[in-house]
């Protein structure tokens, strides 16, 4: 990316698809990153890490279709200072129109002395090879020295004048272990801009992890200080405690504009929805009072308040829903409705749907609205979702029967379709989820655990659709399933059998020696 020439504008770098994937059991296939991607192109984000090429093939293949299918962002991808790691990520991003290689190297005492076993110098040196071979293959390289927050600051300085002469055009600061306080951080920023000779030839970043929970005001911190990039995800989804909250800090810098006169090429209507999406693939669900898109971040429960915001909204508003892109719940449609309609409904919640995922999802509208005399756009776009996910599923659920209730024993009937065999049994387990579980097993044998069962209501009311999360795991590998219905045990069944299908698609991930935060 050419230096800004607004100087006020900061240019938002996500790393949901790379940073955020490393939090454990956010792995996500490439389906999913490709509709995550597609939609932080909607965002408007300027720049998406799409993944760490050398990581695994899993990870080459996610940069190389991202690189390939994404128009609008720079696409990136990360790699250590070995030219073999540089070499993966410039074949990855080979098809993208605009590419981008991020490459980095630790440069704390500690990082250094336990993890890399360098000297400084070698380090140094390391630097200067990493970022001029990745010059090679694009003009656009992003440095970082790892663990920055906690290095040294005279060799600090050294490398990161280095890493510009060697044609670096972006330095990213990294805290990578959430460590620094924002005077702190800014003033780290600040000391880089005032004292590295050639610091006006590079753009300075922010990177900040949250284990302080300090990262959204570290990286506001380096904006102040002279930054004009953050590296930020989705939900603050990320390692630890996570990485900076890409819907705070836009808010912030949106909201008091009159003390931080900064912009971003960001389509805030968007962040509701990928906010939505991220938490469903992945299963990480929102806080209810996380800021910006928690459920409760715009309800006004004390009698007080509501009194305030029906004489004026700005009582207790600070910012609009409709600005994060969270409309007033809106009856929609009802079972008289027909496909002209719906097709109309699914472009404006922002779908694109070939015509059997469309037909699909209209025939499962027809059956939840002869169940929910309401439906609103999120039912819509739940049981899209729900469609969507489904697309290549070599296992299908055809239906469902449970016996439950407080005299026992609970069990279920269940069929399944496998490779288009129809397969049928019934179970019985400790309480219908187990019955409904165990009845899957038998149907289709596997040594996957649970480590996660999530039910959340789409809308209020007690007819409202079930979204289940399920997340198994199968000799290290981690999936996630979804699904959605108004019956929360055939949500159940359908979040299940869709991750026993991730299982079967799930490539090696092999981690490298030494992956960082
Ligand atoms: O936290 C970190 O240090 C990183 C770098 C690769 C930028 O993620
Ligand atoms: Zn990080």
């Amino acid at each position: 990316m050419t230096l800004n020439t607004d100087p006020n504008r900061v240019i938002i770098f996500d790393t949901t698809l790379r940073d955020g994937e490393q939090s454990p059991g956010a792995s996500m296939n490439l389906d999913e990153k490709l509709r995550i991607a597609e939609l932080l192109a909607d965002l408007g984000v300027d720049v998406i890490e799409a993944g760490f090429p050398i990581a695994s093939n899993g990870d080459f293949e996610a940069v190389h279709e991202v690189s390939r299918l994404v128009k609008g962002p720079v696409i990136c991808g990360l790699a250590r200072s070995g030219r073999a790691d540089i070499e993966r990520a410039a074949e990855a991003l080979a098809p993208a129109e605009r590419r981008r290689i991020h490459t980095f190297i630790a440069t704390s005492p500690l990082h250094m002395k336990y993890k890399l076993q360098m000297e400084p110098d070698d380090v140094h040196g390391a630097v200067i090879d990493s970022v001029g071979h990745a010059r090679r293959f694009t003009d656009d390289v992003d440095w970082s020295p790892e663990d920055g927050s906690r290095s040294d600051p005279d060799f600090l300085c050294r490398c990161v004048e280095a890493a510009i002469r060697a044609g670096a055009t972006c330095i990213n600061l990294p805290d990578t272990v959430g460590y620094a306080l924002p005077e702190e951080f800014g003033g780290l920023i600040r000391m880089l801009r005032e004292r590295v000779p050639n610091s006006d030839k590079a753009i300075f970043s922010a990177h900040c992890h949250n284990d302080l929970g300090l990262a959204v005001a570290n990286s506001l911190a380096a904006v102040e200080a002279g930054a004009r990039q953050v590296e930020c995800t989705i939900n603050g989804l990320g390692e630890r405690a996570g990485n900076a909250a890409l819907e705070e800090i836009v808010m912030a810098l949106r909201t008091r504009h009159d003390r931080m006169p900064y912009t971003t090429g960001i389509d805030t209507a968007v962040i509701t929805r990928i906010s939505k999406l991220v938490s469903t693939i992945t299963g990480f669900t929102v806080q209810p009072n996380k800021a910006i898109v928690g459920a409760n971040a715009f309800a006004h429960e004390a009698g007080i308040h509501q009194d305030g915001v029906l004489k004026h909204a700005g009582t207790y508003e600070i910012m609009t829903p409709e600005s994060v892109g969270l409309a007033r719940s809106t009856l929609v449609m009802g079972k008289h409705s027909g496909r002209h309609a719906f097709r109309e409904k699914i472009k404006e919640l922002g779908y694109d749907l070939g015509e059997n995922a469309l037909q699909d999802a209209f025939r499962r509208f027809k059956d939840l609205a002869d169940k929910k005399k309401e439906i609103f756009d999120e039912d819509i776009a739940a049981l899209v979702d729900d469609a969507v996910i489904r697309r290549n599923d070599r296992i299908r659920f055809l239906s469902l029967h449970v016996v439950c209730g407080s005299v026992g024993p609970q069990s279920a009937t269940l069929e399944l379709e496998v490779d288009g065999d129809r397969r049928g049994t019934e179970a019985t387990g400790d309480g219908p989820v187990d019955a409904t579980f165990n009845a899957i097993k038998e149907l289709f044998a596997h040594s996957a655990t649970l480590k996660l069962y999530q039910v959340h209501a789409v809308t209020e009311g007690t007819d409202a659709q079930a979204e289940v999360t399920v997340r198994l795991e199968e000799e290290g590998k981690t999936v996630n399933g979804q699904g959605a219905d108004t019956d929360t045990l055939v949500a159940s069944a359908r979040a299940y059998v869709n991750a026993l299908n991730k299982l079967l698609v799930k490539r090696e991930k092999t981690a490298p020696e030494a992956l960082i935060a």
